[in-house]
């Protein structure tokens, strides 16, 4: 009698641990049930179709969990054609590695709270509709290898802090708003930087960044700005170009 009331009541606790290893994690549950709110239009109905409450989030399309612990480390919603805004819980997703919101009609602000996505290494915001400042929280993202904000209305400074981020491959910021200066020391902290894409904004001033310390650079565009001067290394930059290419060694595009 004994035994079998242990038997069952050890079955019961299998079945239990079982349930809550395969549900996602409620903080990440809560968060995407956030963001679908704040979709104000889903043309093809991709989300809205799919996105159910009561179903296994991790099965969400566009939603990639850890086999392990099933939180969300991915979240790819690319081309949907989705409008409407990124709400601050996003940054609840404290698993997130890759996030790829481009190509769709998504306004409003980068929320501060994207900062906390410490563990992300790809943030694609690219061909959206959002506007203000490029926060500066961003620059805790101390893992992330590609930032593309790209095709967007940012305005305001770039800030300092991206700069720093000492993983980037790609930093994309083409086609926005932006002005001000870029920091002198640009460079100093991105030895693995690959492509940098600033063109179409409205920075100014003499970029004297020691672009030389870009030492890895495939790729550089920081065509219609203006910029009233240039230096590439210590040389200012007169129309020599060829000769000053040299300070970039693994340079195959540039674009001025
Ligand atoms: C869910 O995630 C939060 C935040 O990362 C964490 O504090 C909490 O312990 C997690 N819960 C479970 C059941 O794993
Ligand atoms: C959502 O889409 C995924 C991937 O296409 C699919 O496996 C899943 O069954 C769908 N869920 C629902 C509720 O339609
Ligand atoms: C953007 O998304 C639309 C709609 O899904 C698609 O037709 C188009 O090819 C995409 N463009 C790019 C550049 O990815
Ligand atoms: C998620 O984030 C929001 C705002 O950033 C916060 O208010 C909330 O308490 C967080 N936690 C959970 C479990 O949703
Ligand atoms: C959104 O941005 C696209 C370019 O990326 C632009 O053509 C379109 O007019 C914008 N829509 C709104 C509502 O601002
Ligand atoms: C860059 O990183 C260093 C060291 O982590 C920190 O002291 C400094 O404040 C950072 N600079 C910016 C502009 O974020």
């Amino acid at each position: 009698m004994l035994a079998r009331a242990v038997m069952t009541y050890l079955l019961l606790l299998i079945y239990c641990i079982n349930i809550s290893a395969s549900r996602t994690n409620f903080t990440d549950e809560s968060a995407l049930l956030v963001f679908i709110a704040q979709i104000t239009n889903d043309p093809d109905g991709t989300l809205s179709k799919n996105w159910t409450q009561g179903t296994e989030v991790c099965s969400w399309i566009g939603v990639s969990c850890s086999t392990r612990k099933h939180r969300v480390v991915s979240l790819n919603l690319k081309s949907l054609r989705l409008r409407g805004s990124i709400p601050k819980e996003i940054g609840n997703l404290s698993f997130l590695s890759f996030l790829d919101f481009g190509n769709n009609t998504f306004n409003g602000v980068i929320p501060n709270e994207l900062g906390r996505l410490t563990r992300l290494k790809y943030l694609s915001l690219q061909m959206n509709n959002l506007t203000g400042e490029i926060p500066q929280s961003l620059g805790y993202l101390s893992r992330l290898q590609v930032l593309d904000l790209s095709e967007n209305d940012l305005y305001g400074y770039v800030p300092s802090s991206i700069f720093n981020i000492s993983s980037l491959k790609i930093i994309d910021l083409n086609l926005n708003d932006l002005s001000g200066n870029l920091p002198n020391d640009m460079c100093s902290n991105l030895p693995m930087l690959q492509y940098l894409f600033m063109d179409n904004n409205g920075l100014v001033g003499e970029l004297q960044s020691r672009l030389d310390k870009c030492t890895q650079l495939l790729a550089l565009s920081l065509s219609y700005n203006r910029f009233t001067d240039m230096y590439l290394g210590w040389n200012k930059l007169t129309g020599n170009i060829p000769s000053e290419i040299q300070n970039l060694p693994a340079i195959q595009h540039l674009s001025l």
